[in-house]
């Protein structure tokens, strides 16, 4: 009666060649089948210690789950037939709903759940998570996973794992800063060429949790889905829950082929228009930071549009009161002494240069000094009877509420009507605290998941509304990154940090799930002292290049050059944002690293190397290219540059 996994990973060609099907009464008195077994998706009750995927309490006070397999069927709901496992519940109408969907184009698997109260009574969900995924029987595992901090995301770290459980999550409202909801899976032997890797996402853009355990029996299976932590959610009689959706992918090609999987599925399968080229933009914020306005603005536009720049984004300081992080969030219209005649002047000009306009807003934040908070002090995410911690002078707005939305679309709605704008940065730039909800209409825990569904309701419409907009996903850099928010942002500002050798190792880590299309990289001043001009344009030209240096103290010498980079990019950029990655050399252990993109039908190739810390005298590793046709001669540009004028940081 227990649904039990059999097997994933390398395609097996006959029913018979899957391993044979387990069987087992538990071992000695204490544990269970649950324990022995790899259940598919094992719901906490019976003689089962390991962590489960649903935690349920019902009405009459029972927190012990027992489900049965049901039906197995496909369904064509949802976009596209797929398989569902159904199970209920053997004394309590409650149904578990397990989809599967094969994007086989992709060799990617999509896993979700659906969670049905079918009873009169409600019940209490303390746990509903997308996926277990099982690791094949007997192996050890190492996984590879993303941690870090702001200014310093996307570190890679390697571990083995162990009998016990490690535990990944975000318990911020957002999802990424810390640990990002991916993980790679290998046996300690694969490299990024060759070997297996099992690899998975979860597509949510709050509150997750990864949990990989091996088991007091060896078994290793990885959980992703929304995180417990003080979660609950009220199923009410005839309600459905869905969980976001978990995908997974198994490959023999290494790191390298995951990402590549990986990369190819968000640009067809995830982002709203994965093969559009993304513009070269300029953002004013590390050139002006609040000291927003017309002339200074104007000015760095026509130096921005000079050099080739084809978007001008004005960052944060625009509007209402806006003239430090103290005030103004919440009100947006333009600040009436910084733009008196509203920012159509400044568009109109930016528009004659020959480039788009561009706009940063920060919509799910309040300043307590602002009209909105003023008017609807109520609105924020907080408990009447504690303080509400202010981070950067700043609360959230509870996205749960419907009045919430409502305000917000209306605003940035009449933003956009009212002005050619057609690109939108959207920040979010502190964590929650005292997650309180006093009015909430069902169990104020069911915040975490209802604030995430009315950000991506605000955001979805929006983008309907105005389908020639590009959004970023921004949060304090990338504090935001995941598949869930890629369904409606194009690109990702994945750091802060601009200081360009610590942004080759945040890059190679964000390489490891995103493509180069949806890593927006701007060349600054950060250490440029030190760092050359064309080894800062280099590290940036690895992703969707921008431009964030306060261009009127570049030269006349530095602009030309700028103006050189951009035109050459304009060149690779297909290839850069629309091709295979492959990192050739890491830069997490080298002072010497390198990374090559190859266009999908193999006829061109830019390759990227990084010296940094390798002074003369030096004899250069040999790099050795990948994925070219073997039977082509390739014609090699550029690379004489490389070696005639080699010095530190080049
Ligand atoms: C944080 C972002 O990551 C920066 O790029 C900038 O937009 C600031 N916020 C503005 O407040």
């Amino acid at each position: 009666g227990m649904l039990v996994h059999r097997y994933w990973g390398k395609r097996l060609f006959a029913p018979e060649d899957y391993p044979p099907t387990l069987h087992s009464e538990g071992w000695a008195s204490f544990n269970g089948p649950g324990q022995t077994l790899p259940e598919e998706y094992p719901a906490y009750g019976g003689l089962k210690y390991i962590d489960p995927c649903l935690k349920v309490s019902f009405a009459d006070g029972v927190r012990d789950s027992d489900l049965a397999f049901q039906s197995a069927s496909m369904s064509d709901r949802d976009h596209g037939e797929h398989l569902v496992i159904e199970l209920h519940d053997r004394a309590y109408p409650l149904q578990v709903r397990l989809h599967y969907r094969v994007h086989a184009q992709h060799d990617i698997l999509e896993r979700w759940v659906e969670i049905a109260n079918l009873d009169d009574h409600p019940v209490t969900l303390e746990r509903a998570w997308s996926a277990q995924w099982h690791l094949p029987q007997g192996g050890s595992y190492r996984m590879e996973h993303l941690a870090g901090r702001w200014l310093d995301e996307s570190q890679v770290i390697s571990e083995m794992l162990t009998q016990g459980i490690k535990t990944l999550e975000s318990r911020r409202i957002t999802t990424s800063h810390h640990h990002n909801p991916w993980f790679a899976v290998d046996q300690g032997s694969a490299n990024e060429d060759q070997g297996d890797v099992w690899f998975g996402v979860l597509a949510w853009s709050g509150n997750w949790k990864l949990s990989a355990e091996v088991t007091d029996f060896g078994s290793t299976r990885i959980n992703l889905g929304l995180n417990d932590w003080d979660f609950a959610w009220r199923l009410v009689p005839g309600e459905t829950v869905i969980t976001p959706s978990s995908f997974a992918g198994y490959t023999n090609a290494g790191y390298g082929g995951a990402s590549r999987t990986l990369h190819d599925f968000i640009r067809d399968r995830v982002l709203p228009h994965g093969h559009k080229l993304h513009p070269i933009l300029y953002n004013s914020w590390e050139a002006t930071q609040f000291d927003v306005e017309e002339t200074s603005q104007a000015r760095l536009a026509e130096l921005a549009a000079r050099i080739g720049v084809e978007l001008f984004v004005v960052d944060d300081g625009w509007f209402h009161r806006r003239n430090s992080d103290h005030t103004g969030l919440g009100d947006w219209w333009p600040d009436e002494d910084k733009f008196p005649h509203g920012l159509s002047p400044l568009i109109e000009r930016v528009n004659a240069l020959g480039m788009d306009f561009g706009l940063w807003i920060e919509p799910e934040m309040v300043n307590p000094d602002s009209d909105l908070y003023r008017t609807h002090p109520d609105w924020v995410i907080h408990f009447p009877t504690r303080p509400r911690s202010e981070a950067r002078n700043q609360l959230i707005l509870n996205l749960a509420r419907t009045d919430v939305q409502e305000y917000l679309l209306e605003k940035i709605d009449a933003l956009l009507s009212q002005h050619n704008i057609t690109f939108i940065k959207w920040d979010m730039n502190r964590n929650v605290s005292e997650p309180g909800w006093p009015d909430a209409p069902g169990d104020p825990r069911e915040l975490w998941v209802r604030y995430v569904q009315g950000l991506y309701r605000v955001w979805g419409f929006l983008r309907q509304r105005h389908p020639d907009v590009t959004w970023q996903s921004c949060s304090g850099g990338g504090g935001r990154a995941d598949l869930g928010i890629l369904c409606l942002a194009d690109q990702i500002w994945e750091s802060d940090n601009t200081e360009a050798t610590a942004r080759l190792r945040i890059q190679e880590g964000f390489s490891l799930v995103f493509p180069a299309n949806t890593m927006e990289a701007w060349v600054t001043d950060a250490n440029r002292e030190k760092i050359s001009l064309d080894f800062r344009f280099h590290v940036s030209m690895c992703g969707s290049l921008g431009v964030g240096g306060d261009l009127s103290r570049w030269s006349g010498e530095d602009l030309k050059k700028a103006a050189h980079w951009i035109a050459l990019y304009k060149e690779l950029r297909p290839v850069i944002q629309l091709g295979d990655q492959f990192r050739l050399r890491s830069a997490l252990e080298n002072r010497f690293s390198a990374v090559q993109y190859l266009s999908k039908d193999r006829q061109e190739g830019v390759l990227f190397a990084f010296r940094t810390h390798l002074p003369e005298p030096v004899q250069l590793p040999t790099l050795t290219l990948r994925g070219l046709e073997p039977q082509a001669r390739y014609e090699v540009e550029g690379i004489a540059d490389v070696r005639s004028g080699l010095s530190w940081m080049e």
